[in-house]
């Protein structure tokens, strides 16, 4: 099975953890019936100091083309603010990807990574964020003058409702039993349209327990009963928030992963970390969170549930071998990057040729 993998490296740690995200992409075409063209797509602040252009139209093009993207992370310090990051604004919104799948699964091999005490870490961390990926405050890019500032937080009816269904049937295929809409209807008139109509179409969905919370006690609850989560739907600015926030619950940042999809068509996928400076060119980052891109590249958008898996046990299994600094424990090994890419490639060789 043919498939064109477009790849934007990018900047900072991206190009580290790409590269053992493509280690396990050629592990599959080696030994799946899946064959990989890959094909490169710069974009980011190198690629804006050269060219004036975060994404250039050919980069643009080669994505578009392709069947899904493989993304790193973007920003360098010191670039004007914006003028790399808006790459990924574009792509998210000129290839109309408006879902923002963000797993956070704390694996039982990391629970000691976990900033949390055992008793709320209960009967463990396994989230699936679906943030709404084109519309809100980043649909509108806004005015910056000397003396005052504005983006607008506009929300419409199809935004919504796309992205609400999308994340209860979401639930429905995962059998979760409970979905939670994230908002501040409260106070924003967008959230009260969204709040609407999350409770038009929980009505479609009697299985399935809803509940609304406001974003900022979802805050101190997502760290008082992280177990009490499955599918939470939120919007744009809230997502990316409590991503991170979710992210760290679960070890790292680095171990966070993420689907911009939209279902049936080019989607990109990527880690929810950035470029992280502080840690770039010293090889230590952690890898995971892009390889678990991969897991979902193959489970989203190549319709293969079991190669998924397959990545996900190798990632488990390397796990209990070593880890990268940012997860280290005192018994095990601390790994590098590559260390790590190498580790979870074995593992996964070992599996595919069973
Ligand atoms: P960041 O996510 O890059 O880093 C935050 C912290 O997490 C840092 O201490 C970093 O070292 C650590 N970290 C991140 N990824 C890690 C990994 N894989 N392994 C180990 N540690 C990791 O956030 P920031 O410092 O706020 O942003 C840096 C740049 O990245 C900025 O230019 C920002 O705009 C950009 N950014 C890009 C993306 C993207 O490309 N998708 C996402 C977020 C931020
Ligand atoms: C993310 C990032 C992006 C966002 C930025 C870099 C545009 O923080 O993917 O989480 O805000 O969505
Ligand atoms: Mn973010």
């Amino acid at each position: 099975m043919k498939k064109i993998i477009s790849v934007c490296k990018g900047d900072g740690i991206g190009p580290e953890v790409v590269d053992e995200g493509l280690k396990i992409l050629n592990i599959i075409n080696n030994y799946t019936e899946f064959e990989f063209e890959f094909r490169g797509a710069p974009a980011g602040g190198a690629v804006w100091k050269e060219h004036g252009e975060s994404l250039p139209k050919k980069s643009f093009e080669t994505i578009k083309n392709s069947d899904a993207l493989l993304f790193g992370a973007i920003g360098i310090p010191g670039l004007p603010q914006g003028v790399a990051e808006i790459a990924i604004l574009k792509i998210r919104q000129d290839l109309d990807l408006y879902v923002n799948l963000r797993p956070i699964k704390l694996y039982d091999a990391l629970r000691d990574r976990c900033p949390l005490k055992e008793e709320y870490i209960g009967d463990g961390i396994d989230i699936y964020f679906v943030r709404e990926n084109t519309e809100g405050l980043y649909k509108n890019i806004g005015y910056l003058k000397d003396d005052e500032a504005e983006n607008i937080m506009r929300y419409t009816r199809k935004g919504c409702e796309r992205i609400i269904k999308y994340a209860f049937e979401f639930a429905k295929r995962k059998k979760h039993t409970k979905i939670t809409s994230v908002d501040k209807a409260n106070i924003l008139k967008p959230s009260q349209l969204w709040r609407n109509i999350f409770h038009e179409i929980r009505s479609e969905y009697s299985d399935i327990q809803a509940e609304d919370i406001y974003v900022d006690a979802f805050c101190q609850w997502l760290i008082r009963t992280p177990y009490a989560y499955q599918t939470v739907v939120t919007g744009n600015m809230f997502g990316d928030i409590i991503s991170d926030e979710g992210a760290f619950l679960i070890g790292s940042l680095g171990m966070a992963s993420s689907g911009n999809i939209h279902p049936g068509k080019v989607s990109m996928y990527e880690p929810i970390h950035g470029s992280a400076p502080d840690i770039a060119g010293k090889g230590i980052a952690n890898p995971i969170g892009t390889i678990l891109s991969v897991k979902l590249m193959m489970q989203e958008s190549f319709n293969n549930q079991e190669l998924g898996n397959e990545i996900e046990y190798a990632i488990e299994e390397a796990l209990k071998e070593g880890r990268t600094e940012d997860i280290k424990h005192p018994n095990l090994k601390t790994l590098s990057t590559k260390e790590m890419g190498d580790q979870i490639s074995e593992n996964l060789k070992i599996r595919l040729k069973k």
